[in-house]
């Protein structure tokens, strides 16, 4: 523990803070990453001040090109946080009164660490969204190019993880590509919230300088203005929404790792994963282990976890700002952290997995996939759906003691349960006829995948989220 620095309300008392409480209540060695924020809202305080009537020119000038020399000290490495002084925004403003004297102590006029840091944590938040949003949008990139390459490509589909209907490999990325779709609106939706202005709230009343926030948010990139003080220093719902957003895009990064890891499996053999992006096992010499996406599928508790932290943060706080939202900060930075590692490494790992089509295809053929194909087949002939789905399960069941597919059978063993059946209806329940008579908006057939990847395309065209300049 650094020795104890005068704190700034020394004035009120006698003794000096216990040193367990200063460690206690220290929150620079995780706060200190939001110095670039600190500095860029600071620095339109400084000027907010200046044109208010508080500050000379020269003073303003003075207070932000130091704070640009307090920045460029931080960037090199060469600045030391000093625990004693709690946080990353007292730390700022002792460098600043070092950096330029005086002055300095001219900074926090009008000003609260409650707005100052509410502020931070936005400028932080907004452009965690953004660094998000480009990496989801460069997964789905990713997602639409193999699944236009892989539109005729067969696999079963699955429902209770039983073979259901033949479904194109194509199809079944761009189901993963929707998922992260609707994740990049959410995100886009909580930006419009996250991007306000909470500076000039003060400790919670309001400042009682007149400072034009308006100018404030221009400054800052800030769409609007937070409209009460009290609010403005203690809602934290942008921190709480994006940490639900991104809980909901983990449990969706989880789950596609989840089927690449069975589809990897020996037993599945659909997949192969290359050798950079697996780990072996210290005892069985022939183990290929797909830890990297088990830690994905793994990591989405965490984040979940962090949504849950946050909650019931919040749950009790009166009005206005209480410490507790000091406990916001590693939830939320661990949060996007966790969240960035993922998409990178998952978009990694979908990039260079290696298809088996002929087992996609063996799989897609068997397990009477096209047992529905069938029983349209014979609603086509006249039969009603019900007669024919239970005539259906009666060949399937034949089929099956004989040991052979629908497509191998010969219409004379078949006919004693309908009449309908003959020998063209039984070549074709293929898995390629059956998804090629899906070629429905949304449905599986190789050209119905094609236009969808196309949409897709233009869909990612826009780019990424658009966001004001960062510090
Ligand atoms: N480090 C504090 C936080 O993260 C800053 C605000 C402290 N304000 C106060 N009045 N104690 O929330």
């Amino acid at each position: 523990m650094p020795q104890s620095t005068a704190k700034p309300w020394a004035g009120r008392f006698a003794r000096a803070t216990d040193s367990q409480v200063e460690t206690f209540t220290a929150s620079v060695h995780f706060d200190g990453r939001l110095y670039p924020y600190d500095i860029q809202g600071s620095q339109a305080h400084a000027r907010g001040l200046h044109r208010a009537g508080v500050l000379s020119e020269e003073e303003c000038e003075t207070l932000v090109k130091g704070l640009a020399q307090v920045r460029a000290r931080i960037d090199s490495g060469e600045a030391e946080w000093d625990a004693s002084l709690e946080d990353v925004h007292m730390n700022i403003e002792a460098m600043l009164v070092a950096e330029v004297g005086e002055v300095g102590k001219k900074l926090h006029t009008g000003r609260s660490r409650n707005d100052q840091v509410a502020t931070d944590l936005r400028l932080y938040a907004r452009a965690a969204q953004a660094q998000l949003d480009a990496e989801a949008h460069a997964l789905q990139s990713v997602l639409v190019e193999r699944a236009q390459a892989e539109a005729e490509t067969l696999m079963v589909g699955f429902t209770h993880l039983q073979t259901a209907q033949p479904i194109t490999l194509g199809h079944h990325l761009l189901a993963w590509y929707e998922m992260l779709r609707r994740d990049r609106q959410r995100l886009a939706d909580a930006f419009r919230r996250t991007n306000t202005l909470p500076l000039g709230a003060a400790a919670l009343a309001g400042s009682g300088y007149p400072v034009d926030r308006q100018y404030l948010a221009e400054l800052l990139g800030f769409d609007a203005l937070c409209d009460n003080s009290l609010d403005a220093v203690s809602d934290r719902d942008f921190a709480i929404e994006t940490c639900a957003v991104l809980s909901l895009l983990m449990v969706h990064l989880s789950r596609m790792a989840e089927e690449i890891i069975l589809w990897a499996s020996p037993a599945f053999g659909w997949v192969d994963l290359p050798d950079e992006y697996c780990t072996g096992s210290s005892l069985m010499p022939q183990k290929k282990n797909p830890d990297v996406l088990e830690l994905i599928r793994g990591k989405s508790a965490r984040v979940g976890g962090h949504l849950h932290a946050l909650l019931m943060l919040m749950k009790a706080q009166p009005m206005a700002y209480n410490r507790d939202n000091q406990e916001d900060k590693e939830p939320l930075f661990d949060s996007v952290d966790t969240t960035l590692a993922c998409l990178s490494v998952l978009r990694a790992v979908v990039q260079a997995m290696e298809f088996d089509r002929e087992r996609l295809r063996e799989a897609a053929a068997g397990g009477y996939s096209t047992a529905t194909d069938l029983a349209d087949a014979l609603v086509a002939r006249g039969v009603a759906f019900r007669d024919a789905h239970h005539i259906t399960g009666q060949i399937v069941a034949h089929a099956a003691k004989q040991g052979v597919t629908l497509d191998a059978l010969k219409p004379e063993e078949v006919q004693q349960f309908s009449p309908a059946i003959d020998a063209g209806l039984l070549e074709s329940l293929t898995p390629e006829r059956s998804v090629a008579a899906r070629g429905l908006h949304g449905g599986t057939a190789p050209d119905a995948v094609r236009a969808r990847a196309a949409q897709a395309r233009e869909e990612l065209a826009a780019g990424p989220l658009a966001m004001p300049e960062q510090p």
